[in-house]
């Protein structure tokens, strides 16, 4: 018998250079931070990672559990999400945005916004592309261009712009060598909404360089005032939204989304996922059916945000911050204070007589050609905390007055 010796330790595993290019994924900083403090017996109240910790609806909870039964066999599940579901997302698209979307052809269920996110590059993105990406902003618009070997260009959203991105300062090399844009409102982490004329304005940008917008729509539901908007309003041409109900529905670990719009564009992403994955749960599918009929959980959820915000903005100007009110999403963007940076501010805050946890701008934010780093400057807080754990923290912030 042929015996094969085994060397420990003289097989290198090294990483791809794709995956070594990359920094590690902000939120898991977060997380190390938060562990640190755990471990010296410290409680942090954690503004880290927007991930909602009130609990997922009931009504959601009990049709999941239901149609764990009522399904039993366990095969598995559609790629592109069940006809109930498409159906009802296009119902839901209908009375939200008065949009109208075939749920044959133009819309693709998601396990959550984060994978199709990141793995819509795949079908569109060939080695060298640009993609033009917003800059603070979700890592996974960078990193799946990264993984598809594409070439991000970041573009920044300064407050002189009211967080919208300046398309016109985009050189026209980049513009005639780009295959998407990235485009996210309400934006996380700034927190404002963009009015219908920027997406038209966006939507003119990708007619005439031949761009495609995928408009990342995931805060949508988290408003305070007036109702955002959906590129989908504007044109379903050349476009796609992906939508999440992972905040809208507190549903973060049940992992489902979709993305809508343009049926040339969902045939190829529906290719993509045909290869990659096997689509959401089905039980989880029709959970999230019950979360779509239903409005009023989205109604509370919003008043429960609005109360928390309205505590925390308060005490951060009362310590001498600017006016940080977010028009919408679960965040604020805090600026620090003058001539302080962001990751210094962040670990003042983690000092173990205040100990919360922010996520310093500078980690979720990308410099620009020019060396920019428009998170620098600002923290984001995740209003994820409980109204009780937040007056602890408007409380414990006071040790900052000066
Ligand atoms: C801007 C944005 N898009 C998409 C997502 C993805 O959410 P999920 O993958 O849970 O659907 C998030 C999550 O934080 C987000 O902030």
């Amino acid at each position: 018998m042929l015996k094969t010796r085994v060397l420990r330790g003289a097989q290198e595993i090294r990483p791809s250079r794709r995956l070594a290019s990359i920094s590690p994924y902000a939120f898991a900083e977060v997380g190390k931070l938060v562990a640190s403090l755990k471990a010296q017996g410290i409680t942090p109240i954690d503004f880290g990672v927007g991930d909602p910790t009130t609990p997922t609806p009931e009504i959601i909870r009990k049709e999941t559990q239901k149609a764990v039964d009522t399904r039993k066999s366990a095969g598995y599940p559609s790629y592109i999400g069940s006809k109930e579901f498409r159906v009802t997302v296009s119902e839901w698209l209908k009375k939200r945005f008065d949009v109208t979307i075939d749920p044959g052809t133009e819309v693709c269920s998601t396990i959550g916004s984060k994978e199709g996110v990141f793995n819509f590059h795949e079908g569109f993105v060939d080695p060298g592309d640009y993609v033009i990406i917003p800059t603070p902003g979700y890592p996974p618009y960078a990193r799946g261009t990264l993984f598809a070997e594409g070439r991000p260009y970041f573009i920044p959203l300064l407050p002189e712009n009211r967080f919208l991105p300046d398309l016109k300062s985009i050189p026209e090399e980049v513009c005639k060598k780009a295959k998407l844009l990235w485009v996210n409102y309400p934006n996380n982490p700034c927190a404002v909404c963009a009015p219908l004329s920027f997406f038209e304005e966006v939507v003119a940008f990708g007619q005439k360089y031949n761009v495609i917008i995928a408009s990342d729509e995931a805060y949508t539901e988290m408003y305070f005032n007036d109702l955002p908007h959906s590129i989908l309003e504007v044109t379903k041409e050349g476009v796609v939204a992906f939508q999440s109900l992972s905040k809208r529905s507190a549903m973060t670990c049940y992992r489902v989304g979709w993305v809508a719009g343009d049926k040339r564009i969902i045939d190829i992403f529906k290719k993509v996922k045909t290869n990659i994955d096997s689509g959401t749960a089905t039980f989880i599918q029709d959970g999230a059916i019950a979360a779509l009929k239903d409005e009023n959980h989205v109604q509370q959820m919003r008043e429960e945000y609005r109360a928390k915000r309205d505590i925390l903005v308060k005490a951060l100007a009362s310590i001498g911050l600017p006016d940080c009110t977010p028009e919408a999403t679960l965040y604020l963007w805090q600026r620090v204070p003058e001539g302080m940076a962001s990751v210094d501010f962040a670990k003042r805050l983690l000092d173990p007589k205040i100990a919360i946890v922010v996520t310093p701008g500078a980690w979720i934010s990308d410099k620009t050609e020019t060396g920019l780093n428009p998170g620098e400057g600002y923290v984001r807080f995740a209003l994820v905390p409980s109204l009780e754990a937040t007056l602890e923290a408007a409380e414990r912030l006071k040790a900052l007055k000066s």
